[in-house]
């Protein structure tokens, strides 16, 4: 294991403001988002949007690393430029999201293991030879009457911590991605409480599975109320409890922390990762940055529709939200951005 080439490039996954760019959906994620703006649901047009994506132009002022999903690896831009090539020429380090899936968990109603242990070894070799340096696995915690259960807490929590050091051995760095659910009507402080359970339980596989800890990033959600609980905190306090969340279960020894948007609304997810950093950055121990899909891919993927003539006015708007991501790692976010005002 290289250990010095693990630290430098989970480092640069979080320098200079920028953040992660999740364009890794797989099929049938990508196809069901496509299906409800009439995009046909094809290679041909998945393979077109994902061209949309790494052309558009400065996206690697702000965008440090970009996963990317097994089909997109291997695809090319239509003059037959590989994807990972252009990333790479784009300045934007390529990664690979390698769990295949959260599946029904046995006898654990409402909860999920996400899979995709077996063969991983040979198939982060293959990753790897194709130029991936990091690599993402996703786990899913649902909230709600008597769940999580530590049955399940554990298994997601182990697989992960199984993954990481598969990654590392094999150079790739992993992005550890516990996700807990924002469905459901819970308040933010049950969010709190299972987030915090989540990441200790994460960190304890982590410690456990030998996993070096510099060489990892944490993708975690932020601690919000349920989607459809009555009470919604304003901005300031969800950054306030995310980042005492935070300090109470993640080591300082982890380069940096890059939120999942997890179905936030673009502007709501940079505002809030704007507060964190106008209100905690000078005492931090790692960097608070962005993984996004959602918050960052959808307008462009409204305006687009699966229409050549809408690709330029699609990738103004993908840039536009990557601008503002990077104004709130710099906690220099106005909803006033939003408008067009300001320097972006
Ligand atoms: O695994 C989930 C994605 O990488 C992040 O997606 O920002 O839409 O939650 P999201």
């Amino acid at each position: 294991m290289n250990t010095q080439a693990l630290m430098d490039t989970a480092r640069a996954l979080v320098a200079d403001d920028k953040g992660l760019l999740a364009m890794d959906e797989s099929n049938p994620t990508c196809n069901k988002r496509f299906a409800k703006l009439g995009i046909p649901q094809t290679v041909k047009a998945r393979r077109s949007y994902r061209e949309l994506i790494v052309t558009t132009p400065a996206l690697g002022e702000c965008i440090s690393g970009a996963i990317l999903y097994d089909e997109t690896i291997r695809q090319q831009k239509k003059d037959g430029t590989p994807f990972v090539k252009v990333i790479t020429d784009a300045g934007i380090i390529p990664g690979i999201k390698v769990d295949t899936g959260a599946k029904d968990m046995a006898a654990h109603p409402g909860e999920k293991i996400t899979e995709g242990l077996d063969g991983l070894r040979d198939r982060l070799k293959e990753y790897s030879q194709m130029g991936a340096r990091f690599a993402k696995w996703r786990a899913v915690i649902a909230v709600g009457d008597g769940i999580p259960s530590r049955g399940c807490l554990e298994a997601n929590a182990q697989a992960l911590a199984r993954y990481a050091t598969l990654c590392q051995e094999a150079g790739l760095v992993p992005v550890v991605e516990p996700e807990v659910l924002m469905d459901g009507e819970h308040a933010l402080e049950r969010c709190r409480e299972v987030t915090e359970e989540v990441l200790h339980t994460v960190f304890h596989q982590l410690y456990t599975q030998r996993v070096m800890l510099e060489g990892i990033i944490l993708k975690p959600n932020m601690v919000l109320p349920g989607l459809t609980c009555p009470k919604q905190e304003a901005v300031d306090e969800v950054a306030d409890a995310t980042v005492k969340c935070l300090l109470r279960a993640v080591p300082a020894a982890v380069p940096g922390i890059a939120f999942l948007s997890g179905g936030q609304s673009g502007e709501l997810a940079s505002a809030r990762l704007n507060a964190m950093n106008v209100r905690f950055k000078s005492r931090l121990p790692w960097q608070l940055a962005f993984s996004f899909a959602r918050a960052i891919q959808q307008p462009a993927l409204e305006i687009w529709k699966g229409k050549e003539a809408n690709v330029l006015p699609a990738q103004q708007a993908l840039v536009h939200r990557a601008k503002c991501n990077r104004a709130a790692r710099r906690g220099e976010y106005s909803a006033a951005m939003e408008r067009g005002v300001g320097t972006l």
